[in-house]
């Protein structure tokens, strides 16, 4: 099941859509919705967030996973997620005119001492839908709907000198430092992690 984003938590589920407008780019911007998902997500669905995961792989983006991932491996990643999902979780999905394109989530941390933070994460979109802002209407639906779940403090981390260290900047999140040789890229390669968080409202 989706809804749109934006609807927050207690929406009646009306599929509505969000549509991303880059002002200022030389490029067209390919007509994208961005809708949330929630754990009852379709089978469709499941494998369209699964072949962002491959191609992320396939682009040697440092998302936790490394070459080998089979299509089953990443669909059995995404439906457990759904189904470990705790209520206020948020996964929203772009999708344009051949389907999902890119994605991002909010995953609010478990600690009672922390009801207000949330772990932004696996922003992720398709080499074909690269470049013309998707990310950007990604990020900002995230913030509304992190917002609208009452979280107020986001925290991330990402491969220092990648595309989205840049994005995160760009969009107001701030660096807070970095641990070198955090983890691997998919091509064997160590990727020094920075970390950010920003604050909402
Ligand atoms: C990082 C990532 C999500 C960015 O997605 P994207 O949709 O290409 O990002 P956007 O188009 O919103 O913005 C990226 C750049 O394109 C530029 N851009 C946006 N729209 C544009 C357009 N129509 N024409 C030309 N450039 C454009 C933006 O200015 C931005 O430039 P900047 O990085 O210098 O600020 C994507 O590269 C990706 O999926 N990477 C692999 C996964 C990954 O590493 N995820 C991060 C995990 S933490």
């Amino acid at each position: 099941m989706r809804r749109a984003a934006g609807a927050g938590s207690g929406s009646s589920g009306t599929e509505t859509s969000c549509v991303a407008i880059a002002v200022g780019y030389h490029r067209p911007m390919t007509a994208v919705t961005i809708e949330r998902l929630t754990r009852d997500a379709s089978a469709d669905d499941v494998s369209g967030l699964a072949q962002l995961l491959l191609d992320a792989v396939d682009s040697n983006a440092g998302i936790s996973f490394m070459p080998g991932l089979t299509p089953a491996e990443a669909e059995a990643w995404w439906r457990s997620l759904f189904a470990s999902a705790p209520p206020r979780a948020i996964v929203l999905a772009a999708r344009d005119a051949d389907g999902i394109v890119g994605t991002v989530q909010v995953q609010p941390s478990w600690a009672p001492n922390q009801p207000h933070r949330g772990d932004l994460a696996k922003l992720i979109v398709h080499r074909r839908g690269r470049g013309q802002g998707i990310a950007h209407a990604l990020m900002a639906a995230a913030e509304r709907e992190a917002a609208g779940e009452g979280l107020t403090l986001l925290v991330l981390d990402t491969c220092k000198g990648s595309a989205a260290e840049r994005l995160y900047t760009s969009l107001g999140w701030v660096r807070v430092g970095e641990i070198p040789a955090f983890a691997f890229n998919p091509d064997g390669s160590t990727c020094d992690t920075v970390f950010f968080y920003k604050r909402l409202g």
